[in-house]
């Protein structure tokens, strides 16, 4: 059996789902892989808030160093998110020679050369599978198996706390305040709902993919981005007489050396394959040359499948490292 430590950084909704399929799944994961996954430190200043977990008082901390600076701690897992200290903090995991495993869609988008330039310099890994379609495999699959193909588009339900609000008001003709509150309580939005039904997580997304897809470089700020606020009941009502539902899409295709990207809600006909993807549910639809057409799908929002993509990385990691 390999010991393999962990420190969480920010035990929020991802957070706490982390230690919650750890607790759940710890000895199945040992069993099957051989890696024993202990969480050694988690950096948390609210240790008071009732998460409904087991946590040893003894494993919070406020100091970097105690993260930093400690030998035994393998892997820097960052699930405080926001962009400027979250970065900072996985920066200083690189230099300190941990390997980092992120959800963080936000920091990767606003800094992704630098992040994983950095870590490559370093010779850590940094992993981020959790950071586009929640528990959906996407990043590992773009990385390794799918590298022999030259990309020709992508279509994205990448957002699990929009596609759960179009989908309540289409199903169920509820109101958009109502189902926003529902989504939240789930823990599918972001601490900042705004950044999710205006489209600025996706647009962090689609930043993401446009990198490894395509191999461009586009800042999330530079994506034409329309969210759903703008949605109305009228307008689900619209689609359903024309028998097609709403979906908020990210696109992107290849246009000669480069890439074209854009957000905005789509009238889908039913019959389309990512019209049936519903509630917290997401879907990458990717065209390679030799692959041809592919389909991602699974929960893209939420605690426990989020957590499923990064002990996923950090497994990956553990059996990495000797
Ligand atoms: N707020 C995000 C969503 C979380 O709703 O998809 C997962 O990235």
């Amino acid at each position: 059996m390999k010991n393999v430590n962990i420190a969480i950084l920010g035990l929020g909704n991802i957070g706490t789902g982390v230690y919650k399929a750890l607790a759940m799944n710890g000895a199945h994961i040992a069993s099957t892989t051989g890696l024993d996954i202990t969480v050694a430190k988690i950096f948390e200043k609210d240790t008071d808030r009732d998460r409904g977990i087991d946590v040893a008082p003894s494993l919070f901390t406020q100091d970097e160093g105690d993260i930093f600076g400690d030998p035994a701690i393998d892997i820097v897992v960052e699930l405080i998110g926001g962009v400027d200290f979250a970065t900072s903090l996985m920066f200083k995991a690189v230099a300190a020679g941990k390997h980092v495993v992120t959800a963080n869609k936000a920091a990767l988008a606003a800094n992704f050369e630098q992040l994983t330039g950095t870590a490559e310099g370093a010779g850590v890994m940094l992993r981020y599978e959790a950071s586009v379609g929640g528990g959906i495999p996407i990043i590992g699959p773009l990385t390794t198996s799918l590298l022999a193909n030259r990309y020709e588009e992508l279509m994205g339900i990448l957002n699990g706390t929009t596609n759960y609000i179009l989908t309540k008001m289409t199903q169920e003709g509820r109101p958009y305040g109502e189902v926003l509150q529902e989504a939240q309580a789930k823990g599918f939005a972001e601490a900042d709902p705004s950044g999710d039904v205006e489209g600025e997580d996706l647009a962090n997304k689609l930043s993401i993919l446009m990198s490894l897809v395509f191999g461009k470089r586009v800042l999330p700020s530079d994506i034409p981005t329309t969210g759903i606020t703008g949605i109305t009941m009228d307008d689900i009502r619209d689609a359903e007489k024309a028998d097609c539902v709403i979906k908020l899409v990210a696109s992107a295709f290849r246009q000669g050396d480069g890439a074209e990207c854009f957000i905005q809600p789509v009238l889908l006909n039913k019959g389309h394959p990512l019209a049936s993807v519903n509630d917290e549910y997401n879907a990458l639809y990717i065209k390679g040359n030799a692959v041809d057409d592919l389909m991602f799908y699974g929960k893209g929002a939420g605690p426990l499948p989020t957590a499923s993509a990064v002990l996923g990385d950090v497994i990956e990691i553990g059996r990495a490292i000797g």
